[in-house]
């Protein structure tokens, strides 16, 4: 079936408010935002409408059973302003990886893709070129059903919106081990990008932050000692020229950065090993001084370096003098991700200025 965006564009936009300078991220979205319903098992024309509120049921279904589901992308400007959609069709396979799981219906892949470069070309000037600054891509599918009784929605909503990102600087973080609360269980839904596992994660993210912690690096919730990953991004550890992160499982998110700085890192000539990496396996490489580096990966903080691990009551340090691969791996996938490294891997797409010009 071939579908129809239509755009209806706003008659006041809100630009005047947008200072690249300035910019506090989840604070201002751009003018528009994308809608489309899904009645009568498919899914309507999308529509682009003039950002703003949507109004709900008291009995919404994702309300109360929670059948909700996002992704999370970034977008970037050149420096000769061309706008850059970094592997958005991912995110769109990811997105209905997620809708099986959760047992909503899938959004076709290429319309995914077609409303963000959509949405892109039309809120363009929100993007700024600043060194680090992008805008930020939040597509979302929620069930509309007015209900009471617990079943699978019969309707659903899906929503695209923009909000700009500023300069993202990926400090160093420091990590807890909760070896008690567990993000994701086997079989369960860690590996979908739900609602339900950030809410989950909120309370034991509260408590590592007011241990002194930025966030939990999850084990998993079998047999309690394996690394997975963090509430927003995966992890890899860093011994000389070996790189280790956990293997992909039904608990974990299958982070796209994950997956570009697994390719980065091979051609930098790193050997990269997915596996299971244990708490005992950490702290014997820390202790024995082969752990070299631990780093982060996501959307949000790009590569991060990890500069300390808390385990039970004890502090793992790690040694943030030396060169850092991250910082490396850090500067070549944002050089993509902005068209300043050429772009071998087929990564990026370049949103032609169709609605708005280019500026
Ligand atoms: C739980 C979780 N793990 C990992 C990631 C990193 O995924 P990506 O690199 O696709 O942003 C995210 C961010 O979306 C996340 O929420």
């Amino acid at each position: 079936m071939s579908f129809q965006i239509s755009i209806n564009k706003t008659k006041q936009s809100r630009i005047n408010e947008f200072n690249p300078d300035k910019i506090e991220f989840g604070k201002l979205f751009t003018d528009h935002m994308v809608v489309c319903d899904y009645k009568d098992g498919k899914w309507g024309n999308p529509e682009i409408i003039p950002f703003g509120n949507i109004e709900i049921p008291p009995g919404l279904s994702a309300l109360h059973y929670g059948q909700s589901i996002f992704e999370g992308l970034k977008v970037f400007k050149s420096n000769n302003n061309d706008v850059a959609v970094f592997r958005a069709e991912q995110n769109a396979k990811r997105f209905n990886k997620s809708a099986h799981r959760m047992a909503m219906p899938d959004f076709p892949e290429e319309l995914f893709v077609e409303c963000v470069h959509t949405l892109v070309d039309l809120d363009r000037n929100w993007i700024s070129s600043a060194e680090g600054a992008s805008l930020y891509i939040r597509p979302f599918m929620f069930a509309t059903d007015w209900t009471l009784g617990i079943k699978v929605s019969d309707t659903y909503k899906f929503m695209v919106y923009g909000c700009p990102a500023g300069v993202y600087y990926s400090h160093p973080v420091k990590v807890y081990i909760d070896r008690y609360h567990v993000r994701s269980v086997r079989g369960g839904v860690g590996a979908a990008k739900c609602a339900g596992n950030y809410a989950a994660s909120l309370y034991p993210a509260k408590v590592a932050k007011e241990r002194g912690f930025d966030q939990n690096l999850w084990i998993d919730a079998v047999e309690l000692k394996y690394l997975e990953e963090t509430g927003t991004s995966n992890v890899f550890l860093r011994r000389g020229k070996k790189i280790y992160t956990p293997a992909l499982s039904d608990s974990i998110l299958a982070g796209i950065t994950r997956d570009s700085v697994i390719h980065l890192l091979k051609d930098m000539g790193y050997e990269v090993i997915e596996g299971r990496i244990s708490i005992d396996d950490l702290i014997n490489w820390h202790k024995e001084g082969s752990l070299d580096e631990m780093f982060v990966t996501g959307t949000a903080v790009s590569v991060a370096n990890i500069q300390l691990v808390g385990i039970d009551n004890e502090i793992y340090k790690l040694d943030m003098t030396q060169e850092l691969v991250a910082e490396k791996v850090k500067t070549e996938l944002n050089n993509i991700r902005t068209l300043k490294s050429p772009d071998k891997y087929g990564w990026v797409k370049v949103v032609e200025p169709k609605l708005t010009a280019k500026s």
